[in-house]
C-alpha cells in the first residue's frame, strides 16, 4: 500500500552534505537557468528548454500533489542550489514512480552530490512511500549518470534502440529499475485451477 500521504506533504530529506528541500517557485530562476545549461540538455536529450509559463506553472503547483514528489538539492555549506530530483508518474496500482534527477550542470558533477541525494530519495520511496518498484531512463552514453544510479541500487533490466537523435546521430537508452529489498524472494502462490485431482 503506498502512504501518498507523504507525497502530499512532502518532507524535506537530509543527506551528509546537502539538504533536500520541496521544490517550488522561489527554486525558478536557478531552475530554469539549469534547464538552458547546452551539456545538461545534451544529457537529459531534452531538444527545447522548456515552456517558461508552463515550468512556472508546475513549480507553483507541485506542492500538495499526492501523484509525485521533487526536492531542491541545496548544498549545506553554503546553501546553494545544486539541482533537482523527483519520483513521478505514480502507478499507485503497481506500486511504481519513475526516478528523475539533474544537477544544475556539470561544474557540480562528479563530486557525488547528485549519488548522495539519490540514495536518500531511494530509501525515502522504498522505504517510506512503500513503492515496490523505482524505474528510470538514461541514455547509453551517460555513464557518470549510469555509474550513480548503479551505486544506489539500479540495475538495468532493458535497452531502448536509438531513443535519441541529437546532433545527427542515434542513441540508445537504458532501462533501470531498483525493487523494494527482498522482493525477488518471494515465492510464487501455486494456482488454483479448479480442476479436481482424483485418489
Ligand atoms: C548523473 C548525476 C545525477 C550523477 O551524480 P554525481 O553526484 O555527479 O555522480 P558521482 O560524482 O557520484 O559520480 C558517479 C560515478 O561516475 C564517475 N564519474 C564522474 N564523472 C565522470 C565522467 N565524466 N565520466 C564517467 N564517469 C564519471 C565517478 O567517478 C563515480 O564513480 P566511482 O564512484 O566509481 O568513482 C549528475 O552528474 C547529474 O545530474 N548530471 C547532469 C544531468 C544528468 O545526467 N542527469 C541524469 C539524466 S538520466
Amino acid at each position: 500500500m503506498i502512504r501518498s500521504e507523504f507525497l502530499a506533504k512532502q518532507p524535506p530529506l537530509k543527506t551528509p552534505r546537502t539538504q533536500l528541500v520541496p521544490i517550488g517557485p522561489r527554486f525558478g530562476p536557478q531552475v530554469r537557468r539549469a534547464a538552458s545549461d547546452p551539456e545538461i540538455r545534451r544529457l537529459t536529450g531534452a531538444h527545447r528548454t522548456p515552456d517558461q509559463d508552463q515550468l512556472r506553472q508546475r513549480l507553483e503547483t507541485v506542492a500538495g500533489r499526492d501523484d509525485q514528489a521533487e526536492w531542491a538539492i541545496v548544498r549545506g555549506q553554503d546553501a546553494s542550489y545544486l539541482g533537482r530530483v523527483a519520483l513521478d508518474d505514480l502507478d499507485r496500482a503497481n506500486e511504481s514512480m519513475t526516478y528523475k534527477i539533474s544537477l544544475r550542470g556539470t561544474d557540480v558533477a562528479g563530486q557525488g552530490y547528485g549519488t548522495e541525494a539519490g540514495e536518500a530519495v531511494i530509501n525515502f520511496g522504498l522505504g517510506i512511500l512503500g513503492l515496490h518498484r523505482i524505474q528510470l531512463a538514461v541514455y547509453a552514453f551517460n555513464e557518470r549518470a549510469i555509474k550513480s544510479f548503479s551505486k544506489i541500487g539500479f540495475e538495468t533490466e532493458g535497452v531502448l534502440r536509438h531513443a535519441l537523435l541529437w546532433d545527427g546521430r542515434w542513441y540508445d537508452q537504458l532501462i533501470m529499475s531498483v525493487l523494494t529489498p527482498g522482493a525477488l524472494d518471494q515465492v510464487a502462490e501455486p494456482k488454483q485451477t479448479g480442476v479436481q485431482q482424483d485418489g
